[in-house]
């Protein structure tokens, strides 16, 4: 087993490559002057399995470009095979047609990912679980659920307390966080009147007086959480928690959720935000190395990764 670093988290694969104590391939990723990506290994992996670990967050163009290109570097350079352990998976969003004459972007990655010669793949959090049908090859698509659960229980002493989804396509992640925490479930009625634009329609649940979790997979803008957080205190909430996988955080949104009515937000790191988030009072980062670094060893021993989450 060996490990190769794409430039998109090197915090995350130095601390995935610490736990597994195995060192990082020997590689240069450089840019010709015009912006083109070339990738070289230094050493040889003829016969080894490699994982590749290269998210597809913002620059999503250049990280998606760099790792098609590792995997097609790899596959040449006779590794046995490739696993492309792709924490952020970019682009999932658009996983089916919303509106006529659109393009399902979530289907071309996949494409283009196994043409490149990528044999699994290891995600976190997908947009949408049946994303995983968009491959022919294996796809584990791990949860952050277990982290947030142990968080929760660790952080925040209410006994009042009630997962919320943002959204009706967050009902299932919201429903597994609840189950751990065995809390009941209460449900936003999101509609988007516009690309990037949230608008609470109605909260169905009884929110008087709780301590609301929020959990949702990305945030982006942050328009769909800080709108969720204003609506459940309008409706009686005590206070509002956040939970969620994907901290993309574009524009405003560290600012807004600074302003904003929530106690406390929770992401991971796989998206390296660190720079974004340092000065925050309520943006708290936990990381998701030590669960990716135990799915890789398990894929590397061919033992089960869903036993992680029992
Ligand atoms: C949408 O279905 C996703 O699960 C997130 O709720 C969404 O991407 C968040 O975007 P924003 O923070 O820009 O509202």
């Amino acid at each position: 087993m060996k490990i190769l670093t794409g430039n998109s988290n090197k915090n995350l694969s130095s601390k995935i490559s610490k736990y597994l104590k195995n060192k990082l391939v020997n590689s240069s990723i450089r840019k010709f002057s015009d912006g083109e990506i070339y990738i070289e290994i230094n050493e040889n992996i003829r016969g080894n399995s490699i994982f590749i670990i290269q998210g597809i967050s913002s620059p999503a163009n250049d990280n998606l470009m760099e790792l098609l290109l590792c995997i097609d570097a790899l596959k040449r350079s006779s590794a046995k095979n490739i696993t492309a352990v792709i924490p952020y998976f970019g682009y999932a969003r658009q996983d089916r047609k919303v509106v006529p004459r659109t393009s399902i972007s979530a289907k071309l990655v996949s494409n283009l990912i196994t043409k490149a010669g990528a044999d699994r793949i290891v995600t976190v959090d997908l947009h949408a679980g049946q994303i995983q049908g968009f491959f022919d090859i294996p796809v584990d698509n791990l949860f952050s659920t277990p982290i947030f659960a142990r968080h929760i229980k660790r952080k925040i002493k209410s006994k009042n307390l009630i997962c919320v989804a943002p959204d009706v396509g967050g009902v299932e992640r919201t429903r597994a966080l609840g189950r751990k925490l065995d809390v009941g479930l209460a449900i936003i009625d999101k509609r988007r009147p516009a690309p990037g634009k949230s608008q609470v329609m109605n909260v169905i649940g009884n929110v008087k007086g709780k301590t609301c979790i929020i959990t949702d997979d990305i945030i982006d803008s942050g328009g769909t959480i800080v709108n969720a957080a204003d609506a459940l205190i309008k409706r009686g909430a005590k206070e509002v928690y956040v939970y969620v996988t994907h901290g993309v955080l574009s524009g405003e949104a560290v600012e807004k959720i600074k302003k904003s009515k929530i106690k406390n937000l929770v992401v991971t790191d796989t998206i390296d935000n660190s720079d974004k988030v340092k000065k925050s009072r309520n943006i708290e980062v936990l990381s998701i190395s030590n669960l990716l670094a135990e799915a890789m060893r398990r894929i590397s021993n061919s033992t089960s990764v869903s036993d992680l989450f029992k």
